[in-house]
């Protein structure tokens, strides 16, 4: 398979993006970029670092950065930041160069997924069923809006989620 445009991943913290594209890259021969990983590398910095040290703003400009850069790119799935489709303008780019896949998962799966983890400043003493909902709630509607397609990862393993991803990308 070679996709003459790119994939988008986009959903909240810990719904599964960065393992999804990971298996895409393996079995289905596509390039992969971590986009939280390419900042961190290209910055020499890791993510609370940058959100502590130049904060928030710095970094989503950052982000817009490196979409631009990738809209050159085909055939690669990119794993957004959870924050990524919240400023238009990304979700603009997003659109001209692929296809957006939303990975959505509930709370309590989110929780656990993340709970162990220190990468995610948003969340750092944050780490409730609670708090990540009222987050999913405010950002929802953005995420939805933005999807071509929705692929809901509770309680499915890997090569489930990623097969009806492809097949979803092939059907339309
Ligand atoms: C963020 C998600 C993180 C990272 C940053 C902000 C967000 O990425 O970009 O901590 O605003 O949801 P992951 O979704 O890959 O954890």
């Amino acid at each position: 398979m070679k996709l003459p445009y790119n994939i988008y991943l986009i959903g909240f913290m810990g719904t599964g993006k960065s393992t999804v594209s990971q298996y895409l890259a393996k079995y289905f021969a596509m390039e992969t970029v971590e986009m939280d990983q390419e900042i961190a590398q290209r910055e020499g910095k890791s993510i609370p670092e940058i959100f502590a040290e130049q904060g928030e703003e710095y970094f989503r400009n950052l982000e817009t950065k490196l979409l631009v850069q990738l809209e050159k790119r085909e055939n690669t799935v990119v794993s957004c930041g959870g924050g990524t489709p919240l400023r238009q303008c990304n979700v603009d780019i997003m659109k001209r160069t692929g296809k957006i896949v939303l990975l959505l998962a509930d709370a309590e799966t989110i929780l656990e997924r993340v709970k162990d983890s220190h990468d995610r400043p948003l969340l750092e003493n944050n780490k409730s069923t609670e708090f990540i909902q009222s987050m999913l709630d405010k950002r929802m509607g953005i995420y939805r809006k933005a999807a071509d397609f929705v692929i809901s990862t509770d309680g499915k393993k890997i090569d489930e989620i990623c097969n009806e991803l492809i097949q979803k990308i092939n059907s339309k």
